[in-house]
């Protein structure tokens, strides 16, 4: 999978620009605040839906502007492909191959894309949900039915809660909901199951390779038993506290360092190689599984790494598509500048 160009126009600073990629390394690069995270933004939203800056899409619109537009061209194995994405005051247009997509849902999965910047270190230091979005990534791009599963799941979620804060609950709506919650909250933690699985001797493995050292690593998987909804008394306490007390959303990935815990007990770069070699499984997972590499995005170019983590960081990434953006040049590695294209802002 590579993307060949891209094309923004009133995306933040950006009022009309175009771009060609090598199928290779692209490496951004230009002083502060020339636009170098924006264009890794926009690719990143026409894989995901979603910006890893802001949760409103609209923020994404220039200043004065009434909406923004993004099209990507991108080849697969087999052909090229279009997405067109047009977001402004109560305009939403999304195209896939210049035909009208009915919402984002229609080409979140095709692109398979990983981004990483130094936020990637909050998959172990941050909360449960850094975990549940990581593994959520992972399957929305190795199996293709994950994210409707996904979305059916938080619309039956949204349904339940709200009923559950409404003042006179039925209590005949509560059980049909729980009955349609339980099986397609039980079908994402099968899949979160069979991910995870893979993830022990990957990650080791991985780790090994990023920082030269053998530590035994584990994930045990801390799934929120949703079938309790339906246990006798259990609605009576989700009446009192208003929200549904298990499934999926609150499911828990934990991580041990030989033995101890990585969240609350690992230096910052254990943590930071760990997280690495968590997303170099994926890339694994999304290779295996699509015969096909992700394309990597990875902002600032870890300047607070030192060089030869940063070197066996770039290294695992080599196979697919890389974009980069760095404030300087001298950091890559000599051999990867001369085969890189380089797009000075
Ligand atoms: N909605 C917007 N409209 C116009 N400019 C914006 C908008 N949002 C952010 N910016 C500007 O874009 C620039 C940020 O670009 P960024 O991609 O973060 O730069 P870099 O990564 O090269 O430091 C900043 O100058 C910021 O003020
Ligand atoms: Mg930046």
């Amino acid at each position: 999978m590579e993307i060949s160009s891209l094309h923004i126009e009133n995306f933040r600073s950006f009022k009309k620009s175009e771009f060609n990629f090598s199928s290779l390394f692209n490496i951004i690069t230009g002083k502060n605040s020339t636009g170098k995270t924006t264009i890794l933004e926009s690719i990143y939203l026409a894989s995901s839906g979603k910006s890893f800056i802001t949760s409103h899409l609209l923020n994404c619109v220039s200043f004065n502007k009434e909406y923004f537009f993004i099209s990507l061209i991108f080849q697969d194995s087999l052909r090229e492909k279009n997405i067109d994405i047009l977001i402004g005051n109560g305009k939403k247009e999304i195209q896939l191959n210049h035909k009208k997509a009915k919402g984002f849902f229609e080409i979140i999965g095709i692109l398979p894309v990983i981004f990483l910047n130094y936020k990637v270190v909050d998959i172990i230091k941050g909360g449960p949900e850094k975990r549940r979005n990581f593994l959520n990534h992972w399957l929305i791009f190795t199996d293709p039915s994950y994210y409707s599963e996904l979305s059916n799941y938080y619309t039956l979620l949204y349904q339940r809660n709200a009923l559950l804060k409404s003042m006179n609950i039925s209590r005949e709506l509560l059980s049909i909901l729980s009955n349609k919650i339980i099986p397609v909250g039980q079908t994402i933690q099968n899949k979160r199951k069979e991910a995870i699985s893979s993830l022990n001797d990957i990650v080791q493995k991985n780790f090994y390779k990023i920082s030269n050292k053998n530590i035994k690593i584990e994930f045990i998987y801390n799934p929120s038993p949703t079938e309790k909804l339906l246990k006798n008394g259990m609605e009576n306490t989700e009446i009192q506290r208003k929200r549904t007390l298990f499934g999926p959303h609150l499911d828990e990935l934990e991580i041990f360092m030989d033995g101890i815990q990585v969240r609350e007990f690992s230096s910052l770069g254990e943590a930071y190689s760990i997280a690495f070699a968590m997303r170099f499984a994926e890339k694994e997972a999304i290779q295996g599984k699509r015969g096909e590499e992700p394309i990597f995005l990875m902002d600032d170019f870890f300047s607070d790494l030192d060089e030869t983590r940063r070197e066996n960081v770039l290294r695992m990434t080599e196979g697919g598509q890389i974009f980069l953006t760095t404030l300087n040049l001298n950091i890559i590695p000599k051999d990867v500048l001369d085969k890189a294209k380089i797009i000075s802002l």
